[in-house]
C-alpha cells in the first residue's frame, strides 16, 4: 500500500511522502513543509490521509445578496404552490403518476413563461417532436415560440443548452434520460441520480431554471423521483384520481418559498384550467345533510379549502372488520377510531369502516380528526349534522381536543359559503370570522354528547 504523502509544496501543492530540500514538481527550493493528515482515523485508502484541498472563502451571514429574481407564469395556481413566481438557477422535480398530467402541465406553463419574455426549451424524451406538436395544436399554444426537441443523450441536450442560452428548460422525464459517462440502464438509480445531478449543477451554473419531470414507479426496476428529491431546490407533486377531474400541484419541499402550497387545477378537453375557488368545487356534488356527511374546514398551504369527508359504517361479516381510507391516511383513521372507543364509548367492533374525501382530493391535517370523528359518528348513529356547520379541531391520545391554526382563514371561508356555524375546540381564536356561530367542545366526549345527543 502506497504511504500516505505527509509533506506539501507550499508553492505548487504537490506532495510528497519525504522531505526534501528542494521541490521535484516545480523545481523551487525550501519549499516542502510537512502536514498533518487531515484524518485521524485508521489509515486507510479511503481516509482523507495527507493530501491538501484548497481553502475556501468564507464569508458571514449578512450579505448584500438580493432576493432571486422571479418571473410569473400569469397562472395563479402555479405561480402561488412556486411560491410566487419562477426563480432563475434553480432545479426543480415535478413528480406524479404517469398520466395523471404532467406533461400537459409543462407545456402549458412552457408556453405561458415563453410569452412572459422567457427563452423556453421543451425536451422531451418520451414522445417525439410531432407528438409534442400535436398536444401543443390541442391545447391551443402553436403559436407560443417555445423551443422543441425529442433528445435523451444527456451530452446533446448540455451542448444544445450551453449554446442556445435559454431561461427555462423542461426534461420529460428525468428517467429517460442517460448519461454515457455512467454504465447502468436508463431509468436505473445510478442513471437517473447522474442526470438529475448534471442538470442540477448545469442550472446553478448558468443561471437556468430547469424542470425535471419523474413518474411515481409502483416498483424497483425505474428509479422514482424520490431518489432526486434531495438535490433539487423545489419539489412538486402532481396529483388527483384517474376517475376525477381535478389535478392538485402539491409543493412539498421548496427552498425559495414556503412547502405545502397547493394549486388546483381541472383536466378538460383543452388541456388543464385553474380552479379560483376549490372549496365550491369540492362541495359541488354536496345535495341535503345526509348520515355520515361532514364538512372540513381545511387549511392547504396558505389558502383555505372546504372539502366533505365521507363516512360508511356497516356491519361486518367477517372476523377482522374492514378499515378502508380514500383521500386521508389509515393510521389516523385507526388512531380516531381506538379514542371514540376509549374516551368517548362509542365502539367501533363488528363494524366495517369506510371514509372518504370527496373529490378525490387529499387531506393530511391533523385539523381534520374531528371532521373524521364526526363523520364516523354521524354514519354510526344514521344521524346528519346540520347542513350550514363546518368542523375541525385536532383529537389528542387523552380525548382532549386542541384548536387548529389559522382559524380566521377557515372560518371567513366557510362563511363566504353560506356556513353559518362551526365546530371546534375550546380556545379557538375568533375574529374577522364573518359572522359564523362558533361551538365549542371542550373536549371528545362533551362533543359525542352535545352534537349527537346522549346515547
Ligand atoms: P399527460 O400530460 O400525457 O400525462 P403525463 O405526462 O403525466 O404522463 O396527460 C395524459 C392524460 O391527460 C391523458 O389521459 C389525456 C389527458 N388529457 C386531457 O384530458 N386533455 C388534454 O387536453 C390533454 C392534452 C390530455
Ligand atoms: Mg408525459
Amino acid at each position: 500500500m502506497a504511504k500516505d504523502p505527509t509533506f506539501i509544496c507550499s508553492k505548487c501543492n504537490a506532495a510528497t511522502t519525504k522531505w526534501s530540500g528542494r521541490c521535484d514538481t516545480c523545481g523551487e527550493w525550501n519549499t516542502i513543509e510537512e502536514v498533518k493528515p487531515l484524518s485521524s482515523g485508521p489509515k486507510s485508502k479511503k481516509a482523507m490521509g495527507g493530501v491538501r484541498g484548497k481553502a475556501i472563502p468564507l464569508t458571514d451571514l449578512a450579505t448584500e445578496e438580493q432576493e432571486p429574481p422571479r418571473t410569473l407564469s400569469g397562472v395563479d395556481e402555479l405561480d402561488r404552490t412556486l411560491g410566487g413566481g419562477l426563480v432563475k438557477a434553480s432545479a426543480l422535480l415535478v413528480g406524479g403518476d404517469p398520466g395523471i398530467g404532467k406533461s400537459t402541465l409543462l407545456l402549458q406553463a412552457a408556453a405561458r413563461f415563453a410569452r412572459n419574455g422567457l427563452k423556453v426549451i421543451y425536451i422531451s424524451g418520451e414522445e417525439s417532436a410531432s407528438q409534442v406538436q400535436m398536444r401543443a395544436r390541442r391545447l391551443g399554444l402553436t403559436e407560443s415560440p417555445v423551443k422543441l426537441a425529442s433528445e435523451t443523450n444527456l451530452r446533446d441536450i448540455l451542448t444544445t443548452l450551453e449554446a442556445e442560452q435559454p431561461d427555462f428548460v423542461i426534461i420529460d422525464s428525468i428517467q429517460t434520460m442517460w448519461l454515457d459517462t455512467v454504465e447502468a440502464a436508463p431509468g436505473s438509480v445510478s442513471q437517473v441520480r447522474s442526470a438529475a445531478h448534471e442538470l442540477t449543477t448545469f442550472a446553478k451554473s448558468r443561471g437556468i431554471a430547469i424542470v425535471m419531470v419523474g413518474h411515481v414507479t409502483k416498483e424497483g426496476a425505474i428509479a422514482g423521483p424520490r431518489v432526486v428529491e434531495h438535490m433539487v431546490d423545489t419539489v412538486l407533486y402532481f396529483e388527483g384520481e384517474r376517475g376525477h377531474q381535478f389535478r392538485i400541484l402539491r409543493a412539498v419541499k421548496n427552498r425559495f418559498g414556503p412547502a405545502d402550497e397547493i394549486g388546483v387545477f381541472e383536466m378538460t378537453g383543452k388541456g388543464l384550467a385553474e380552479v379560483k375557488n376549490p372549496s365550491a368545487l369540492f362541495l359541488s356534488e354536496r345535495g341535503d345533510p345526509a348520515p355520515g356527511s361532514v364538512v372540513f374546514a381545511g387549511i392547504e398551504g396558505s389558502r383555505p379549502m372546504l372539502c366533505e369527508f365521507q363516512a360508511l359504517v356497516s356491519p361486518s361479516p367477517h372476523s377482522q372488520p374492514r378499515r378502508t381510507v380514500v383521500g386521508w391516511d389509515g393510521s389516523r383513521l385507526a388512531m380516531i377510531l381506538a379514542v371514540l372507543e376509549s374516551r368517548a364509548g362509542v365502539p367501533f367492533t363488528g363494524l366495517d369502516v369506510y371514509l372518504n374525501v370527496a373529490g378525490g382530493l387529499r387531506v393530511s391535517e391533523p385539523a381534520a380528526d374531528l371532521a373524521v370523528a364526526a363523520a364516523l359518528i354521524s354514519a354510526r348513529e344514521d344521524a346528519a349534522l346540520p347542513k350550514e356547520s363546518v368542523i375541525f379541531g385536532e383529537i389528542s391520545l387523552s380525548g382532549g381536543l386542541r384548536p387548529a391554526p389559522q382559524t380566521e382563514n377557515r372560518l371567513k371561508e366557510a362563511s363566504k359559503l353560506g356556513f353559518t356555524s362551526a365546530i371546534t375546540p375550546v380556545r379557538t381564536k375568533r375574529g374577522g370570522d364573518g359572522g359564523v356561530t362558533l361551538r365549542e367542545m371542550p373536549g371528545l366526549l362533551a362533543f359525542v354528547e352535545q352534537v349527537f345527543g346522549a346515547r
